[in-house]
């Protein structure tokens, strides 16, 4: 599946894959995830390419999932671009990298803790808005977020839910390094590019190694998180905040127990 808003490009052992979605904050549609899915497809069987790089453009690396592809039933059933998205990131044998600028939200938070190494502009922003939309997080993010940061500052991220800075971030351990706005996009190319140069065998098998421990668990937290995701889509808390989204004004759950 094909789709100009994923960006595709290949140099120097790295296959550069970036949001290009100006208007709707680089958000993840179908069309993007199923692009993202035969990229990634192709860069794992591809022995030219050693390291996947996620990036954005227009300044913001991603809003996350089309909010009106949630109004879709078929969104999230083990079959859709969204969950061979989520499988192809946590089963990437190849490292991935992302360099983050601006907003990256939801899925664009969560598919950073699938990645090896993480580097943001000091303006960037990240967002897990799961609670507020009457959902619950995904992408295998209720077993890495906790183990990365801790269970009260995951409690923050996916209860409050609010927006953290950069800064806040390389604290909490899910970003590697923060550097000056607009210099995110080099700095990861540059950390991809250190990578596509090392031994790509004992690379692969380093990655390997250090993930050994969560790979069952990894699985089993995604199957079971997507099952509840799946029923938290058709609930009356979802309808109300997609509702909301759509007539920009804030959720009102004042009504429901
Ligand atoms: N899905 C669909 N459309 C989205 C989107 C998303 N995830 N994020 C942004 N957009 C659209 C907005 O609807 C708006 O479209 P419009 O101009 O046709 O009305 C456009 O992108 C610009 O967004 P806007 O809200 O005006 O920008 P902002 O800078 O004020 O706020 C966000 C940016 C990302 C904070 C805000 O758009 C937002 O909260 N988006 C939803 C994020 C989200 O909940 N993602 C899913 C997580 S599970």
């Amino acid at each position: 599946m094909g789709t100009e808003n994923i960006l595709r490009e290949m140099d120097e052992g790295v296959l550069e894959l970036s949001f290009d979605r100006s208007g709707k904050k680089n958000a993840i549609d179908r069309p993007m995830y199923g692009a993202l899915v035969d990229a990634l497809d192709e860069a794992a069987s591809d022995p030219k390419v050693r390291v996947v790089l996620f990036l954005g453009r227009n300044g913001d690396f991603t809003s996350g999932n089309d909010i009106a592809d949630f109004l879709n039933p078929a969104t999230f059933t083990s079959d859709s671009p969204v969950m061979r998205f989520i499988s192809a990131i946590s089963e990437a044998q190849k490292p991935l990298v992302a360099g983050v600028e601006g907003l990256a939200v939801g899925i664009g938070v969560t598919m950073l803790l699938h990645c090896d190494l993480v580097y943001a502009g000091r303006g960037a922003r990240f967002q897990m808005p799961f609670t507020g939309l009457g959902l619950v997080p995904e992408a295998g993010s209720t077993l890495l977020l906790p183990a990365i940061v801790g269970r009260q500052r995951a409690a923050e991220l996916v209860l409050l839910g609010e927006a953290v800075d950069a800064e806040k971030a390389r604290d909490y351990g899910f970003v590697n390094e923060v550097v000056a706005d607009g210099e995110a996009t080099s700095r990861a190319r540059a950390a991809a590019r250190a990578l596509a140069r090392k031994a790509p065998a004992a690379i692969r098998l380093s990655k390997k190694l250090l993930r050994h421990g969560e790979k069952t668990l990894l699985e089993e937290t995604i199957a079971r998180e997507s099952a509840i995701f799946r029923e938290r889509l058709s609930s009356p808390e979802a309808a109300e905040a997609f509702s909301a989204f759509a007539q920009k004004r804030k959720p009102d759950f004042s009504r429901f127990e």
